[in-house]
């Protein structure tokens, strides 16, 4: 592991604070716990006190250094962030604001929430819910907003309570987990797969009616089987993606964010053209701001902080090297908050 940040950068500012950051010294990656100063942030409009971040995969995969998510070094790493407006030069944010935000590439090509203080564009932010904590809001997290998207896009096609059960692949994950709560509440019936045998209970009790192993979708699938899923949610991808897309109902829809499986699609275009199934693609780092706002509005008329208990767990910023560990080795069984403040 190389020292993460080299220090000829001059501290002007009497402020320093901790963050975690990821960097390249002669080919080497590595990660530290940093002592940084305010005038060594970028230089953006509105300063954040940050509160929480989280752990999610695509964070694995930077810490970890197992994936080049980090487009430029030193990076703070980190996909989002919930915390406190304490300088503001934009009319739109002022001091004492409870802010959000995910993605905008964060920890790619811009400094992320693994830092008690972040400067932000400001038309990167989404105001907190009022009916939401920080801490709430980091619960949700970005796999919970993505979850968020997706059940947008289950509900824009038309599916209903009513049409039957929809599908959640990768049900233990982040994106999966808070799907089923999502789709739960609303009044879906929910099919969960799961490989986590160990997870059968809890997933039930957050909502799964029944569950399926994750080897009946990860096995070669025929370009169309038996018409099962109004919908589906598939965080996923790879042969998975392929065979729930096979037995997606006729107008079906599959909502897609994922590739924990893999990035590849050995699917074929039957069902597309003889069931008129739609594959709908789910980003959730560039959605646009209002496309935001719908989802975090929607979290926070559904979400309380009772839902969120038993979906997460809080960690600390020195636990973050270990837990993008277990994240990568699809060892960590609950979705981790990271308290930065
Ligand atoms: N499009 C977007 O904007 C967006 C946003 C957030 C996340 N994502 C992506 O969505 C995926 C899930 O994210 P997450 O944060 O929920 O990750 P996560 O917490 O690690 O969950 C992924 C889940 O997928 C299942 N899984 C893992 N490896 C697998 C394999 N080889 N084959 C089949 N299933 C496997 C596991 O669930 P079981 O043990 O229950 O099977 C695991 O818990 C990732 O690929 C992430 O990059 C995309």
């Amino acid at each position: 592991m190389v020292n993460a940040y080299s220090q000829n950068t001059q501290n002007t500012s009497m402020t320093t604070f901790k963050a975690l950051v990821a960097n390249e010294i002669d080919g080497q990656f590595g990660t530290s716990i940093t002592e940084l100063s305010l005038d060594q942030l970028p230089d953006h409009d509105v300063l954040v006190r940050v509160d929480y971040s989280t752990l999610n995969y695509k964070d694995g995969l930077a810490v970890s250094g197992k994936s080049k998510i980090c487009k430029r070094y030193p990076m703070v790493c980190g996909i989002d962030l919930a915390g406190e407006i304490v300088e503001s030069a934009s009319s739109e944010w002022s001091v004492g604001d409870k802010v959000l935000v995910n993605g905008y590439g964060l920890s790619e090509n811009h400094w992320g929430g693994y830092s008690e203080y972040q400067r932000l564009k400001p038309e990167w932010l989404v105001r907190v819910p009022d009916s939401l904590t920080t801490l709430d809001t980091m619960a949700i997290g970005t796999a919970g907003y993505t979850a968020m998207l997706c059940v947008l896009a289950v509900q824009e096609h038309g599916v209903k309570p009513a049409d039957g059960p929809v599908l959640v692949t990768g049900a233990s994950g982040g994106v999966g987990s808070f799907a089923i709560t999502l789709l739960t509440k609303l009044g879906y019936e929910v099919v969960a797969v799961t490989g986590s045998e160990s997870e059968h209970a809890w997933l039930k009790s957050i909502g799964a009616s029944s569950i399926m192993a994750r080897e009946e979708f990860s096995r070669p699938s025929m370009p169309m089987e038996a018409e099962q899923w109004p919908a589906v949610i598939d965080s996923v991808g790879g042969q998975t993606l392929a065979c729930v897309i096979s037995q997606t109902r006729y107008n079906g829809v599959v909502a897609a964010c994922g590739l924990a499986g893999g990035f590849d699609l050995p699917a074929t275009v039957m069902p597309f053209i003889l069931r008129n199934v739609r594959l709908q693609g789910v980003d959730s780092v560039n959605a646009p701001i209002e496309r935001r706002q719908v989802a975090w509005k929607a979290l926070g008329d559904m979400i309380t902080a009772k839902d969120l208990e038993p979906l997460y767990e809080i960690a600390s910023l020195e636990d973050v090297p270990e837990l993008a560990a277990q994240i990568m080795a699809g060892t960590l069984s609950k979705r981790r908050v990271i308290k930065i403040g």
